[in-house]
């Protein structure tokens, strides 16, 4: 098979899978310091047997994405957020977390030096970044790390749930995602391989995906596979679960701020139980990969819960889309702080 070039890649037409760039970052932290990253030319990372991201999943990672403008400039959305919640989810595994200022200088790097990779302006794709931690080395108990490696892939991506602002339907799973003081808040690799069962079961099924309930109760909406949930009450407030078992999105807290400053509406992080469903006007899945994606229904056992007529975008979740994305791809301007320039000369 050829490679895929950024000369011959049909933009209009990817998916959401690995192409390889060729060119990575990499750091490595041994006797208790960090090297000065660089670019590497390899996929592959040879490690030791007895890793403990092997045995015992000390991993976290991140996603985010560059953004191609109108004028061909290459920016990014808020990645000094990805940079805090990464140094919290490599503490809450006892890793060596990769330092703020660094990991956003690394994504600036391996953006640039990947920059005939970011998709053209209206292909609908974007460049994700993939940075990602893990605990090396000669460790056979169970116990963190000496040495962890920081590395960043970027790939480009077309919509990770098909079809774009058309709503999806999504399947309430029996399993559980995260413990209650888990592991939940934090992004580690740990919680998806113990969903992707739940996700399984739900895509057989015909679903995009499954959603996940409170661990505890069992009566409140949490998760919807690799994304926050949020949805519009009838007197059209925006509410989104408030749980310490879900990954704090950064789509999340950037909606929550557009609904309150943008669109004039009441915004809040809430308990968000399954029995107000029938209440809400409309519904959707949001984060990174899945942008917004509208909910078209949830199915609970035997109950179908339906949002608007189930087929169209609601016109709430039409309008934060609109602002997020035209942020996002510097359409519309954007609140302080929330946009980052690559430089690319
Ligand atoms: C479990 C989970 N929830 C929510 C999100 C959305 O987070 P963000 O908006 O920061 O991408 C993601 C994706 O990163 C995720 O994996």
């Amino acid at each position: 098979m050829t490679a895929i070039t950024p000369d011959t890649i049909q933009w209009n037409d990817l998916g959401f899978s690995y192409i390889d760039t060729g060119k990575s970052f990499r750091a490595y932290f041994k006797d208790g310091q960090w090297s000065e990253g660089q670019i590497e030319s390899s996929k592959y990372i040879s490690i030791s047997e007895a890793s403990p991201v092997f045995h015992y999943g000390q991993s976290c990672f991140e996603g985010l994405k560059a953004y191609r403008t109108q004028n061909g400039d290459i920016q990014l959305f808020r990645p000094d957020k990805n940079a805090d919640r990464m140094i919290d989810s490599a503490e809450r595994l006892l890793m060596e977390p990769y330092p703020k200022e660094a990991f956003i200088e690394a994504v600036h790097k391996i953006v640039k030096e990947n920059a005939e990779w970011v998709p053209p302006y209206e292909s609908g794709a974007t460049l994700y970044i993939r940075p990602f931690l893990m605990g090396v080395g000669d460790i056979v108990g169970v116990k963190p790390a000496d040495e962890y490696i920081f590395s960043i892939f970027v790939t480009p991506v077309g919509p990770y749930f098909k079809g774009g602002l058309k709503p999806a339907n999504f399947l309430i799973s029996d399993y559980d995602r995260a413990a209650p003081n888990g592991t939940g808040a934090a992004k580690v690799g740990g919680n998806y391989a113990a969903g992707n069962l739940a996700g399984k079961l739900a895509k057989d099924q015909g679903y995009a995906d499954a959603i996940f309930l409170d661990p505890a109760t069992k009566t409140k909406i949490e998760e919807v596979g690799s994304a926050n949930f949020f949805a519009i009450t009838a007197d059209n407030r925006f509410i989104t679960p408030k749980s310490p078992s879900i990954l704090p999105s950064i789509t999340k807290y950037s909606l929550i701020d557009i609904a309150r400053e943008r669109l004039g509406m009441e915004a809040v992080e809430t308990d968000v139980y399954l029995e107000e469903l029938s209440g809400f006007s409309e519904a959707g899945a949001m984060g990174t990969a899945a942008v917004i994606t509208p909910i078209g229904s949830i199915v609970h056992g035997e109950h179908r819960y339906v949002f608007g007529n189930g087929q169209e975008v609601g016109s709430v979740t039409q309008r934060l889309y609109s602002e997020l994305v035209g942020i996002q791809f510097g359409d519309v301007v954007a609140p302080e702080g929330w946009i980052q320039k690559v430089k690319l000369g």
